[in-house]
This record gives structure tokens, sequence and C-alpha cells, in this order.
């Protein structure tokens, strides 16, 4: 490979990163349509690092095997959803103990009431889930997988916001008192990118942990199951296809869904939807994913089957970032005031 792997070396494009946890065993169409179709465009002009925060899904207790499994099977839809390993570093977060070592110290920079006010925290807490501090600290860990590698932009959808606040701010305090150090980065929520909403409840995000299995589509699943709960999504009592969130949030969520995969914009979409009905809607969508689907299973299947293959590909990811993220700890250490261990 003739990548750069010298953190000195300038760097062409710009420097994006961004992560995912492995908390289930398949992406849903949400995630993918949300942020992975934009990571992949991404890729193309710019330096992306893209990882797998299996540290940050230790903070929900999981069974030690299922963990590496999901692992694994996040990192196979990175790829089988088009993250190229060889433009991009693609790895596991747990590879790169710097992460682990950084988030010591953003720790360490972080007032306790500071932490305890992220809404992520007070939501889950408030909802009486019991909270490890792991969870409290959340986003301190956050903060260093991004400043690690000198992140000049981390696409993340909007609710990591608050997170990229916190990530700015720590960079910030670090840099005033020790001496600049950390790229502050700037987030990249990006616009117009796709949030997709419950086949069954369409006022609330499509998602693993809060959706009805009739309400997500989930990549790894039959075709024909997919196809029958996208003709079952909840719609309106109108007859209109027609672009209208407030008012018509089924049928809106089934558009935005078939515009970002079929590349057809919603206006030309409501036009040729024009006279013609729910069911006719619902049949097309079906089809343009069942289109896209096909082919992301048949690479899945290839790279679950090849696991070396797959470890192959994450340790020259996590060799690339481990590059980086040691420079970064060098000044890191020097700068807070940690004595070098003599070799
Ligand atoms: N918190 C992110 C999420 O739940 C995942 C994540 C962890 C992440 N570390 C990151 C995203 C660094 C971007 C950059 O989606």
């Amino acid at each position: 490979m003739t990548r750069m792997s010298a953190p000195e070396t300038p760097q062409a494009a710009p420097r994006i990163l961004s992560g995912m946890q492995p908390t289930s065993d398949s992406l849903h169409i949400g995630n993918y349509l949300g942020a992975l179709v934009n990571w992949v465009k991404l890729q193309d002009d710019h330096d992306a690092f893209y990882f797998v925060a299996d540290l940050h899904a230790l903070t929900v207790p999981t069974d030690p095997e299922v963990l590496r499994e999901r692992t694994r099977k996040t990192v196979a839809q990175f790829i089988a959803g088009g993250v190229d390993p060889q433009r991009s570093s693609l790895f596991c977060q747990s590879h790169v103990p710097e992460h682990a070592e950084l988030g010591w110290v953003m720790n360490c920079l972080t007032g306790d009431g500071e932490a305890r006010r992220m809404t992520q925290f007070k939501d889950k807490t408030a909802k009486g889930q019991s909270a490890n501090v792991g969870l409290l600290t959340y986003p301190m860990l956050m903060a260093a997988d991004i400043l690690l590698y000198d992140t000049a932009f981390v696409p993340v959808g909007e609710d990591q916001r608050q997170h990229l606040e916190i990530t700015r701010d720590l960079a910030g305090r670090f840099n005033t008192r020790f001496g600049e150090a950390l790229v502050v980065p700037e987030p990249y929520i990006v616009k117009g990118s796709a949030k997709i909403m419950d086949l069954q409840d369409p006022t609330s995000k499509m998602s693993k942990t809060g959706s009805s299995p009739k309400g997500l589509i989930d990549l790894m699943q039959d075709p024909a199951k997919i196809a029958k709960n996208i003709r079952s999504a909840v719609t309106d009592t109108e007859a209109e296809i027609r672009y209208d969130v407030a008012n018509k949030a089924g049928v809106s969520n089934l558009l935005i869904i078939h515009s970002t995969l079929s590349g057809q914009s919603i206006d030309e979409l409501e036009s040729s939807f024009v006279g013609r009905g729910y069911g006719d809607l619902k049949k097309e969508v079906a089809d343009v994913v069942v289109a896209a689907i096909e082919p992301f299973q048949v690479r899945m299947a290839e790279l679950l089957d090849d696991p070396a293959e797959l470890d192959r590909i994450l340790a020259s990811g996590a060799e690339r970032a481990r590059g980086v993220a040691q420079s970064t700890m060098v000044r890191v250490r020097e700068r807070v005031g940690l004595l070098p261990a003599a070799r």
C-alpha cells in the first residue's frame, strides 16, 4: 500500500473521522442511509478514519462472545456498504489503546457537573436505566477518539451534536491550559442527510432498540420480510403522495427512503406518483430497498465467510491509526507533564 503513515506528512485531503457502536447484530436502514452512505461519499476527497466503537459498547453490559460477533459484523457492514479499506483507515477502537489513554486525560479535564448535564446521560438515567461510570464518561472517550487524529471534520447525525460541542470545549481547554496541541474539530452535521423514521410510528426515529420489528428495516433481513414490512408501513387517511413531514410523516418517510436509495429527488418522485395510490408507493419503495439490499447481503456473506481477511483489514487499519494516535499521545503526555518512560 502506498498510504502515508507518518503523521507529519502534509495531509493532501482534510481528515475526517467517524465511528459507530457495535450495538446490534446488524445495521438498520436508518444507520445505513443516515450515516454509511455519507461515509462512503466522503472517502473520495477526505483522509477518512472510520472505526467500530467497541469500548463505547462496553457501557452497556453485553455477553463477550456476542460483542466480538457484533464487532466483526459491524466492520463487515461498513465494507459491504461501500467503505473501501484501501482508501479509508478502517479499524477497531480497542486496537488502538491510545483511545482509552487520552480518554482518561479528557476525564481529568471535565467537570463532574458538566458530565452529568450531558443530555444523553440524563436521558438514559431518567429512563431508570442503571448507569455505570462509563456511561457518564462516554463523551470524554468520544472526545479522545476525535482528538487523537487531528480530525478536521466529524460527520455525524444531529443526535451527536452535543458530543461534538464538548469535544471542542475540551480541546480548547487543553490548548489553553497546556499550550496548543490539539486540533479543534468542526462538526459536520450533514444537511439533508436522511433521517429515517420507524415504519410503524413515523414520528419517531427508526432505532434498533426503540422500534418494533415491523417498524424496522434490517439490512440482514430476508428481502421478502423487508418488502412485507414496507407494504404495511403506517401512512395516513388521505390519498395524496406528497412530502409533508408535519402532516404526512409516514408518506414522507417512504419518499425519503426511496429518494436516498434511488437518487431521484423528492420533487421528481412527487410528480411521478401524481394520481397513484399508497399501494404503488409502497411497492416501489420495497423494490428499491430490496434492489439495494441484495448485493449488500451477498458481500456480507463473503466477508463473514473469511474472518482472516477481516482480521487483516482491521490489522492494517489499526496500524495506520496507531501511527497517528501515538504521535498525538507523545505531544499530550509531554504537555500535561507525564514523565517519559526510559527505553
Ligand atoms: N457516539 C457515537 C454514536 O453513538 C459513536 C462514536 C463514538 C463516534 N466515538 C465517535 C462518532 C467519534 C463520531 C466520532 O453514534
